[in-house]
């Protein structure tokens, strides 16, 4: 059977890779409806070759719909996606509005795929890209030898702000090149040829909030709340992908070699690890636009007998957010078959 796909964000950066992985994987989709804001309602998106209108998600009767894939924020999803799942269709949230209540299951297609099937609201949420990439790589680690303990910098790349993001690193570089005055307006302070370490809000304990995402969502995708993380976030002037630098502590001895072996086979990793010039995965030269969570710069920690190294990049558009959400809606279109 085909579906009735609804976009909710669908000109933003997530949604409009939301479409086109959806066409390159040939999801099945009978009916689409795209959404956004009344600012771009009207205009017209191509979808395998048809053009299809964008309409204001404010007017749009959500009855009919399947699958509802969020990506406007988190205010949009705390108002509609409770609309769309009382209407019958399962939403799939890439907004962090739900992902911290408990009758809501938040899922990495490769790590807790059943949970997807544990929805009583109606609504499944995406993980943040941070967590995302990690967990792909991690999770395999932490099912044969118990991570206790995740020391973790991330280097994220601006795309995880949205489209205004984008443009605004791509303006004050030309700004900054042609000698003229910056003005910043989507990031705190200057982020061309600068490094930012403050994404989302400060909160009490001194930790911005992208941060202990990576605490809470951690915990609750592993289903292990005693796993602890010490996370510090920065976003660094790249378009796509971000990158991480991970240093875990596990119960068992991990040596390189067995690591390498076990994240080889390991489902969504692509292991990318020579000591050479190159042999390290980029976000430019691996992760951009494409969709593995490349593992490399595999070590053993120097200063713990039980530690491991591992440099983790992946697109956090796709991987992070567009692809993910995609594959829980083949989940969920694999139950209704
Ligand atoms: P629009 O283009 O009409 O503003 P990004 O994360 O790249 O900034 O994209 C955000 C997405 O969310 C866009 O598709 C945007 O639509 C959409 N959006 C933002 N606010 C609303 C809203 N109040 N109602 C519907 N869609 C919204």
């Amino acid at each position: 059977r085909s579906f009735h796909v609804a976009i909710v964000g669908a000109t933003g950066a997530v949604g409009e890779t939301m479409l086109a992985i959806l066409a390159e994987r040939d999801f099945p989709v009978g009916t689409l409806s795209l959404l956004a804001s009344e600012r771009s309602a009207g205009g017209e998106v191509e979808y395998n070759g048809n053009k299809v209108r964008i309409q204001d998600l404010a007017t749009f009767d959500p009855s009919g719909v399947d699958i509802a894939l969020f990506s406007a924020g988190g205010s949009v999803s705390k108002e509609y996606a409770p609309k769309f799942a009382a209407a019958g269709a399962v939403v799939i949230d890439n907004s962090s509005a739900f992902r911290y209540d408990d009758d809501v299951p938040l899922v990495v297609s490769e790590v807790n795929p059943d949970q997807v099937a544990n929805r009583p609201r109606g609504i499944i949420a995406n993980p943040n890209c941070s967590t995302m990439q990690m967990l792909v790589a991690l999770a395999p680690l932490h099912r044969k030898y118990g991570i206790e303990r995740i020391n973790v910098s991330t280097y994220q790349s601006v795309s995880g702000g949205g489209r205004s993001a984008l443009e605004e690193l791509g303006k004050q570089t030309g700004q900054l090149l042609s000698f003229q005055e910056i003005d910043p307006q989507r990031f705190p302070v200057q982020i061309a040829f600068n490094l930012i370490p403050h994404i989302d809000d400060f909160l009490d304990n001194g930790f911005t909030k992208e941060e202990m995402k990576l605490v809470w969502e951690t915990r609750k995708i592993l289903g292990d709340d005693s796993i602890l993380v010490n996370p510090t976030a920065v976003r660094v002037p790249v378009f796509y992908g971000h990158s991480e630098s991970v240093a875990i502590e596990t119960r068992d001895k991990v040596t390189v070699a067995e690591a390498r072996a076990l994240l080889e086979q390991s489902p969504g990793i692509e292991v990318v690890d020579r000591h050479e010039a190159g042999g390290y995965p980029t976000p430019v030269t691996h992760a951009s636009g494409t969709d593995a969570v490349y593992v490399g710069r595999i070590r053993e920690d120097l200063s713990h007998p039980r530690g491991l190294n591992l440099w983790i990049v992946s697109d956090n558009v796709r991987k992070g957010a567009a692809l993910n959400a995609v594959q829980l809606a083949e989940l969920v279109a694999a139950e209704k078959r």
